[in-house]
């Protein structure tokens, strides 16, 4: 999918697919340079973070193993309430071991701090996060510390990149905003 496809949905790019592989060489390197000499076990948090997973795996050095969760965060339209509940589980047992979370993006923060406490509760080695974009909020209530960060957005909704609205557009290869008729479909 491309701009081309989205017609007059598309309001701006905001982050480009250059900028992004480039942001990964970078934040690859940075995470390869952490991790020296041992394995990470990278969980997903589905299904967000799909392309960032696929794209960050592949320019990493370290040995990882690939593994993912699901969790809704009940709210209403397009922000999240700190109510989270799992969908689906872990299928490693993390005990022990290095653990990377793999977000998309990160608003409130709720639903990460949520899934940094249930997941430190398994008594992990270690646990890192990385996510690919980051809003003011996550910003301003310092709701959990994230250790590498692709990029930071303004205060907007944005889709691609693996994010949706309404479950589309998730397969853009950039990140944009909607152009406001979309929301009134
Ligand atoms: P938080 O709990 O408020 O940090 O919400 C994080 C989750 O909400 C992300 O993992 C996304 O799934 C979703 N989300 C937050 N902002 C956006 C956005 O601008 N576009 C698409 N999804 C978003
Ligand atoms: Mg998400």
């Amino acid at each position: 999918m491309d701009a081309n496809d989205m017609g007059s949905d598309l309001k701006d790019i905001l982050v480009s697919e250059d900028e992004i592989t480039t942001r990964l060489d970078e934040l690859a390197k940075a995470i390869d340079a952490y991790y020296a000499g041992e394995e990470v076990l990278m969980v997903g948090v589905l299904r967000g973070s799909a392309m960032v997973m696929a794209d960050l795996a592949r320019k990493l050095h370290t040995p990882i193993t690939m593994d993912w969760m699901a969790v809704s965060s009940y709210g209403s339209g397009t922000k999240s309430s700190g109510v989270v509940r799992i969908l689906k589980d872990l299928t490693e047992d993390i005990m022990g071991r290095n653990v990377l979370i793999v977000e998309d993006i990160i608003d409130s923060g709720l639903t990460l701090s949520w899934l940094v406490q249930n997941l430190t509760s398994r008594e992990p080695k270690d646990i890192k996060i990385m996510s690919m974009f980051r809003k003011p909020e996550a910003v301003r209530s310092m709701e959990v510390p994230v250790d590498w960060v692709g990029f930071d957005l303004p205060d907007e909704f944005v889709i691609g990149y693996g994010l949706d609205y309404a479950e589309r557009y998730r397969n853009l290869p950039f990140v944009g905003t909607l152009a406001p008729h979309v929301y009134e479909k």
